[in-house]
């Protein structure tokens, strides 16, 4: 049985993956918007993957008893000056989701709640993939340039980490996503 506490905080990090979801999905539709086809694969790819981790969580909390609350999601920022500075925003965001992932372990072992403390492992791992993979994009960025050809050379390279459509669905088949769940 969870805490209140707990409660609270898990379902503040059921929000934040929501919110997340949201900004990819925001940013894959700019991308959309300037012809920049394969980012926005990628980012619509990486929206389904935050929703995979918000119900992750609300599997976990109906298991427990607890009540799920989802609150109001804060828009993202529907405009971007360069391709550069949303990868920055990504990276930043998957940090600021690393900090939160930590403090919610920490308080899990503090509380003590080791079952939820063990549940939360998977996020502390899948946090040094992200991270790992958006700076990757990052510096992929950096060492190209955004001229108009280099522009065009990211959007492929990106473009390929995306899962193609499953047949028929619309929707990338998870089981055999080539980034990080
Ligand atoms: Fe669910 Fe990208 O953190």
């Amino acid at each position: 049985m969870l805490t209140p506490d707990m409660t609270a905080s898990l379902n503040a990090q059921i929000n934040l993956e929501l919110q997340s979801s949201n900004l990819y999905l925001q940013m894959s539709c700019w991308c959309a918007f300037k012809s920049l086809d394969g980012c926005a694969a990628f980012l619509a790819q990486h929206a389904e993957e935050e929703r995979t981790h918000m119900q992750k969580l609300i599997t976990y909390l109906n298991e427990t008893g607890a009540l799920v609350e989802l609150t109001a999601i804060p828009a993202p920022t529907a405009r971007y000056d360069s391709l550069q500075e949303l990868f920055e925003q990504v990276l930043e965001h998957e940090q600021h989701v690393t900090d939160a992932i930590n403090k919610l372990v920490h308080q899990a072992h503090q509380t003590p709640d080791y079952a939820t403390y063990q549940f939360l492992q998977w996020y502390v791992a899948e946090q040094h993939q992200e991270e790992f993979l958006f700076k990757s994009v990052l510096d992929k960025i950096k060492l190209i340039g955004t001229d108009h050809q280099g522009v065009f050379f990211i959007d492929k390279e990106i473009g390929a980490l995306a899962t193609p459509p499953a047949a028929g669905t619309g929707v990338a088949d998870p089981t055999t996503a080539a980034v990080a769940q």
